[in-house]
């Protein structure tokens, strides 16, 4: 049988990225997010380009239902899911003193609540075959102190730290990728300006998703994506946090 990866968000950006590359390594794929043409239009190209069999299972994970059938997917024996990437996410734009408390609720639970609870769907499956992965797409925004968004992210990053100690030794590999800037959708649909960040700012996704696969094939627990950003990223903690706050989504300091 076709090893299977279960990729969330994967109707645009490192989501899409993350299907194109697994199917290109030949795996199966169940592809989530809430847009159902997009998934079909994508599950069509990868089955005629690469061979593979692509399900679309459409989903807002910030529903207890739609979380509630990709739960029961993840845990479906009959059909495993080898490697499951946690992707979808969204930042809320306003700073927090003029947020919507229900945009804050919904984006604390797609970024940190989501990537738990399918980790615990797909877990004991995985422990029990002696072998999977799980890719939690975090941020590098996560070590900053730059508002909710990043502090959801701080979640996922601790998250995947404590799984993958706890269960590396029965063969199964929990990844944090941190990307810095990358031009996708997401700072479009914040209604931001991708203009502050300079060019050289942006990482390539195709180079944030192979990096973020490689750490998982090699089985690490973190990795920060791409170079520029390992580079920076050991002085975060050096610059204060009035500063640092200023960090992240574009120079938004919410
Ligand atoms: N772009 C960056 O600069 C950057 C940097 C660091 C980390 N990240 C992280 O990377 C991940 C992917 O983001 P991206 O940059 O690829 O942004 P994107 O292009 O906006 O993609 C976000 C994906 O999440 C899905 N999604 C959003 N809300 C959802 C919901 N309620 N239920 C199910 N799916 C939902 C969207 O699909 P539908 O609209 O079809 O549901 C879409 O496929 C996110 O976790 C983000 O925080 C991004």
């Amino acid at each position: 049988m076709q090893p299977r990866a279960l990729v969330t968000g994967a109707s645009s950006g490192l989501g899409a990225e993350f299907a194109l590359q697994l199917a290109a390594d030949g795996l199966s794929l169940v592809l989530v997010a809430r847009d159902a043409e997009r998934l079909e239009e994508l599950a069509a190209e990868l089955r005629a380009a690469r061979g593979v069999e692509v399900e679309v299972l459409a989903a807002d994970l910030t529903e207890a239902e739609g979380l509630q059938r990709v739960a029961d997917r993840l845990a479906d024996a009959a059909r495993p899911i080898d490697i499951l990437v946690n992707n979808a996410g969204f930042a809320v734009a306003e700073p927090f003193h003029a947020s919507a408390v229900d945009d804050e609720r919904r984006m604390h639970e797609l970024l940190s609540w989501v990537p738990l609870r399918l980790a615990h769907a797909a877990l004991p499956g995985m422990r029990a075959r002696g072998r999977g992965g799980i890719l939690n797409v975090a941020s590098l925004a996560g070590r900053l102190p730059s508002g909710t968004y990043a502090a959801a992210k701080a979640h996922v990053i601790t998250l995947s730290r404590a799984l993958h100690a706890r269960y590396r030794g029965e063969g199964v590999t929990v990844t944090a990728l941190l990307p810095g800037f990358v031009p996708t959708e997401f700072h479009e649909r914040m209604g931001v300006a991708p203009t502050s960040v300079p060019r050289q700012g942006w990482a390539d996704a195709s180079t944030v998703v192979r990096e973020g696969l490689r750490a998982l094939r090699r089985r690490r627990g973190l990795v920060v994506s791409d170079w520029r950003y390992r580079i920076a990223a050991p002085l975060i903690p050096l610059v204060p946090d009035r500063i640092a706050a200023g960090f992240g989504l574009g120079g938004r300091t919410s």
